[in-house]
């Protein structure tokens, strides 16, 4: 598993585990022992895990893993773990937040997390129209001078908005966006952005949801009622990008691909995103580890200038997702903003 150092002194393995399949927000049916899949993944290289304030559940999970990992291995394997939390305030609180309730988000993270100081706080804010963004964010700065964060990233902003929150002084190490083969929006303008200020992207949707991969391939476009949210929430990018007759094309090409390498068509559309310039990592939710495997061998295959020019000549015939970063989901009245639910923080604030 390849690693990189995000900012100096702070490493992480370049795939990511993702929690949100973990909460109970996600209908499908979870692992037994969810903490020793976990160490499962760390011990393979999988060091690093991605979950939020609001997946309901997961921190504690989380929490209870290190715990477990540290009594199993010890303190400098547990030292290599790095957990990538959120900071997502409701958005009824927006316009009334407090500095003391961005403090209760990050003290109900450590308590959860069972750490004494944050990895990583990605910070996400619902409506740009509802002012205090930016002074948020230096709340955050404020809790990381105190010694309670270590690293400070944002999630799902666009490349305006993290520009000014850079340029303000707050040193963001990451921003947190879905980026993937079938939504290019952060190439648009984010990656030169990010690049410019040392930011760096762990994409998300890099499978989306699971639709990249074997299981839809040659299957028709599926009619009734999707097994998950996330799968509804990726088919909608896939009606965007092209519809399922071009969707099926770039599975046929990633399965091409996939098996000169001996590989699969998912490792292949995550393989090809650390590829692309200002990704640093790419998050994969697991509910299990079935597909460990599969993942732990993304950063490791080698795909060739003919690898991606068959996969390059399939994304040329598609529509650009419109918009920047999360431009579409934050219509609150869209398509995409009005499947998502935007006050799951109630208990920290
Ligand atoms: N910041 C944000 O707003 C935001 C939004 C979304 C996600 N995220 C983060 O990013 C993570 C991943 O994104 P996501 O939730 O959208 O899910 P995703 O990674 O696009 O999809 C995960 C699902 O894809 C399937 N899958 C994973 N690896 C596979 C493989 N190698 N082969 C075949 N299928 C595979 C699995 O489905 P089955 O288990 O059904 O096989 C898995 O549950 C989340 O867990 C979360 O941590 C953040």
């Amino acid at each position: 598993m390849q690693r990189i150092e995000l900012a100096a002194g702070y490493e992480i393995s370049r795939v990511i585990r993702g929690g949100w399949q973990l909460s109970s927000g996600h209908s499908a049916a979870q692992s037994e022992d969810p903490v020793a899949d976990m160490v499962a993944f760390a011990d393979a290289g999988i060091t690093t895990f991605d979950c939020a304030d609001i997946y309901t559940g997961v921190e504690e999970l989380i929490g209870r893993f290190r715990k477990r990992y540290a009594d199993l291995r010890g303190a400098a394997a547990l030292a290599a773990v790095k957990v990538h939390t959120k900071c997502v305030p409701d958005l009824n609180l927006l316009p009334r937040l407090t500095r003391a309730n961005v403090a209760g988000i990050v003290d109900e993270s450590l308590r959860r997390l069972g750490q004494e100081r944050l990895d990583l706080v990605q910070f996400h804010w619902w409506d740009y129209a509802v002012p205090g963004w930016l002074e948020a964010a230096h709340w955050l700065d404020e809790l990381r001078r105190e010694g309670k964060i270590d690293r400070l990233g944002g999630t799902n902003f666009d490349t305006a908005h993290m520009l000014a929150i850079a340029e303000s002084g707050v040193p963001l190490t990451s921003m947190q966006v879905q980026y993937s083969l079938l939504d290019g929006r952060p190439a648009k303008e984010m990656t030169d952005a990010a690049a410019a200020h040392g930011v760096s992207l762990l994409c998300y949707g890099t499978v989306a949801g699971g639709f990249l991969s074997e299981r839809w391939l040659g299957v028709a476009e599926p009619a009734a009622q999707l097994e998950n949210r996330s799968l509804t929430k990726y088919k909608l990018i896939i009606d965007d990008f092209g519809g399922w007759a071009l969707f099926q094309a770039l599975l046929r090409a990633l399965d091409a691909v996939a098996r000169r390498h001996g590989s699969t068509v998912a490792t292949v559309a995550s393989a090809a995103m650390l590829r692309r310039p200002s990704v640093a990592g790419v998050i994969v939710g697991a509910r299990n580890r079935s597909h460990l495997s599969a993942n732990l061998a993304i950063s490791d295959l080698a795909l060739m200038a003919g690898d991606m020019a068959e996969i390059d000549a399939v994304l040329a015939k598609a529509n650009a997702i419109e918009g920047d970063v999360f431009d579409l989901e934050r219509d609150r009245e869209g398509r995409h903003g009005s499947i998502m639910k935007y006050n799951l923080n109630k208990g920290a604030a």
